[in-house]
C-alpha cells in the first residue's frame, strides 16, 4: 500500500513495447505480458475502468540492424514482426484494449510535443561529444553498429554503449578495440565530434527522489535500480546519427541526419497508443487525456528489469518536464525466465546466439493457450530468475490444473449431470463440512483477489489452486458416489455445494486462463462480463453468489486435457536442437 493510500477512478496498464525486430518468445511473456493481461481481466472482471496499452517498437538501431543484415528495408522489418508479434499476443489471450506502432504519424507528433515542452523549459541542451564513425560508410555508428571490448570486464562482444556480459554502460571512447558492425565494413572506426540533444536529467534528481519515496510499495529490485540512478543521475543523450526515427523538432542544421532516440520516443508510445485508442474506440478524440493527466487514473508499468531505469526514472521525469502529467503508481518489474538445459542439467540465460529461446508462435503450435499460460504464471520470475523446464511443465499442468482442478470440475459436474437431471440439486440441511467448503469459497477467492491486487501473481494462482484441493477434499469426505446408493437428499446437497465451489473456480479461473475459463462459462450457463474502459458491474463478487436450485447445467467436457509424457519429449528434444523459435 501506498504511504498515502489513495483512492483511484481508473487504471491504466502498459506492457513494454516489444522491438519489431524478432519474435516475441516465453521469457517475454512470463515477465511483462501475462501478469499485466491477469491483472487486466482481474480488473475488468471487478467492474472497474481499466485499459491496457501495448504496441511495437519500432524505431532504433536494432532494427536498422537487422535490416542491413538481411539486405531488407526497416519498414519490411517492422511490418514482418509487428504483424507476427500481435498475432502471437492474441492467439495466447493478451487482451489489449490497442496494439500500436511507433511508427504510427501520430506518435511524431506525440513525440515532439514531448521534446519541444521539454526545449522550452530549458531541460535541454546541446553538447558535442565523440563517437566512432566509419570512414569506409562515411557514417557515424551510433549504439550497435559498433561493438568492441568492454571497459569494465573485458568482455570482447560488447555493444558501442553498453555490456551485455556485465551491464555495464559507458561513453562511445571508452570501448576498447572498437570494430563496425555492419557487414562489408572492414575499416577501423575512428573518433569524430557530433552534436546532440541531451535531457538534463540531474534538474529532475530532488523530484524523482521525493516520488520514489512515496511509493515504499514497490518490489525491492526495481527500487534498487531506480534509487541506484537516481543517485546518480547524468545529462542523457537522446538523439543520434541515424535516419530511422522520429525527426528532432527544432529549427538547427545540425539536427539533419539525426533522430530522436529509440529510449525517448519509445515510453512516449504509449501516450500515441491510447490517443489512437481514443480515436479508433473510444470514438472520442480527447478521452487519452482522462487517462493520461486525470490525477483519478493509476497508471502500471509491466516490464522486464532491464526496462526499470527508464520506466522508474527517465521516463517520469519525461513527464515531470510536461504540463499535467500523471506519475505511474507502480512499475512492475520481472526478473529473468531463463531455460532449464536437460542435457547440461544447468539453468542458462535466453539468448539468440544459443538457439535456446522458445517463440510464442512455434508454442502455440504445439501446446494450448490454458497449459502455457498456467505454467509461465506458476513460474513468473516475480523477485528472482526462473527456469522454463520441460518436465516441470508438465508435471505442475497435470498434477495440478488437471488433477486438482479440472477433475474436481468434471467428476462434480458429472455426478450432479448424471443424477440431478442436468441441473444444480436442491440444497438441504447444510452439516459443518458443508459450510466449510462455503466458506472456503469466500476465504480463497479473497485470497486470490488480495495476491493479485499487490502483484504477486504465482501466489494468486497458488491460492486459485488451494480452493481445487480443498474442494476434492470434501469430495472425497462426502462421497456422494457412495451417499447416492442410500440418499439421494445428502447427495444432492453435497453436489450442491460442488457447484457452487464449480462456479467459483470459473470466475477466479478467468483472469489466468480465459479459454477455460470461457468454455467452463458456457458449460455453467453463466457470463463472465464485468468492466472495461467505462467501468460495469462486479462480477468477481458474482463469483459468491449461489447458483440456485434447478439452475441448469450442460454435459461437462474436459477442459484441461493432461500432456502426454512422449509428446513432451518429443518437444523437449525440438527445443535442445533449436528448433522451437
Ligand atoms: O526492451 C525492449 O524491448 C524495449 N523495446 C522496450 C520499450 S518499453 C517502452 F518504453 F516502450
Ligand atoms: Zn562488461
Amino acid at each position: 500500500m501506498n504511504a498515502e493510500v489513495k483512492q483511484f477512478e481508473r487504471t491504466l496498464v502498459t506492457s513494454a513495447l516489444p522491438y519489431a525486430n524478432g519474435y516475441i518468445h516465453l521469457g517475454h511473456i512470463a515477465g511483462a505480458y501475462l501478469p499485466a493481461d491477469i491483472y487486466v481481466r482481474y480488473k475488468r472482471l471487478r467492474g472497474d475502468k481499466v485499459i491496457y496499452i501495448g504496441g511495437s517498437d519500432e524505431y532504433g538501431v536494432p532494427i536498422t540492424l537487422t535490416a542491413l543484415k538481411e539486405g531488407i528495408t526497416p519498414q519490411e522489418v517492422i511490418d514482418r514482426y509487428h504483424t507476427a508479434n500481435a498475432e502471437s499476443f492474441k492467439a495466447l489471450g493478451i487482451s489489449y484494449d490497442i496494439y500500436g506502432r511507433t511508427s504510427w504519424p501520430l506518435h511524431v507528433d506525440t513525440t515532439q510535443q514531448f521534446f519541444r515542452k521539454l526545449d522550452q523549459e530549458g531541460f535541454i541542451h546541446t553538447e558535442s561529444v565523440e563517437l566512432w564513425y566509419s570512414p569506409q560508410l562515411e557514417r557515424f555508428l551510433p549504439d550497435r553498429y559498433v561493438k568492441g571490448t568492454c571497459p569494465k570486464c573485458g568482455y570482447t562482444d560488447a555493444n558501442g554503449d553498453e555490456c551485455e556480459a556485465c551491464g555495464a554502460q559507458y561513453a562511445a571512447q571508452e570501448l576498447l578495440a572498437p570494430r563496425a558492425n555492419v557487414p562489408g565494413d572492414t575499416s577501423s572506426p575512428v573518433l569524430r565530434q557530433s552534436r546532440h540533444w541531451f535531457l538534463d536529467l540531474p534538474r529532475f534528481a530532488e523530484k524523482l527522489k521525493a516520488w520514489l519515496d512515496g511509493h515504499p510499495e514497490w518490489r525491492a529490485n526495481v527500487k534498487g535500480i531506480a534509487y541506484g540512478w537516481v543517485n546518480d543521475l547524468r545529462p542523457r543523450c537522446i538523439t543520434r546519427d541515424t535516419d530511422w526515427g522520429v525527426p528532432i523538432p527544432v529549427e538547427d542544421e545540425d539536427a539533419a541526419g539525426k533522430r530522436i532516440y529509440v529510449w525517448f520516443d519509445a515510453p512516449i508510445g504509449y501516450v500515441t497508443n491510447t490517443r489512437q485508442w481514443s480515436m479508433e474506440v473510444a470514438g472520442d478524440e480527447n478521452a487519452w487525456k482522462r487517462w493520461w493527466k486525470d490525477p483519478g487514473t493509476r497508471m502500471i508499468h509491466f516490464i522486464g528489469k532491464d526496462n526499470v531505469p527508464f520506466h522508474a526514472v527517465i521516463f517520469p521525469a519525461m513527464l515531470m518536464g510536461q504540463e499535467d502529467y500523471i506519475l505511474p503508481d507502480h512499475v512492475v518489474g520481472n526478473e529473468y525466465l531463463n531455460i532449464f538445459n536437460r542435457k547440461t542439467g544447468q539453468s542458462e540465460k535466453g539468448s539468440k546466439s544459443r538457439g535456446n529461446m522458445i517463440s510464442v508462435r512455434w508454442a502455440l503450435e504445439h501446446l494450448s493457450v490454458d497449459a502455457l499460460r498456467y505454467y509461465l504464471c506458476a513460474i513468473a520470475p516475480e523477485s528472482k530468475d526462473s527456469d522454463f523446464d520441460w518436465d516441470e511443465f508438465m508435471n505442475r499442468y497435470n498434477g495440478e490444473l488437471c488433477d486438482v482442478v479440472g477433475n474436481f470440475i468434471h467428476r462434480s459436474m458429472t455426478m450432479t449431470v448424471k443424477n440431478f437431471d442436468g441441473s444444480v440439486p436442491a440444497v438441504g440441511l447444510l452439516e459443518a463440512e458443508d459450510v466449510a467448503m462455503l466458506d472456503a469459497i469466500a476465504e480463497q477467492m479473497d485470497a486470490v483477489a488480495d495476491a493479485l491486487e499487490m502483484f504477486r501473481f504465482r501466489q494468486a494462482l497458488e491460492r486459485y489452486i488451494e480452493l481445487g484441493r480443498k474442494a476434492n477434499v470434501y469430495f472425497d469426505a462426502m462421497q456422494p458416489w457412495v451417499t447416492r446408493k442410500t440418499d439421494m437428499e445428502r447427495t444432492g446437497t453435497t453436489l450442491h455445494v460442488c457447484c457452487q465451489v464449480v462456479k467459483a473456480l470459473c470466475y477466479g479461473m478467468a483472469p489466468f486462463l480465459p479459454e477455460g475459463a470461457a468454455k467452463l462459462a458456457s458449460l455453467l450457463n453463466l457470463r463472465l462480463s464485468g468492466g472495461g474502459p467505462d467501468g460495469g458491474p462486479d462480477a468477481w463478487r458474482e463469483a459468491l453468489v449461489r447458483l440456485e436450485s434447478g439452475w441448469k447445467l450442460e454435459s461437462p467436457q474436459v477442459l484441461f486435457p493432461k500432456l502426454d509424457p512422449d509428446r513432451i519429449a518429443e518437444l523437449a528434444q525440438m527445443h535442445l536442437e533449436g528448433q522451437a523459435f
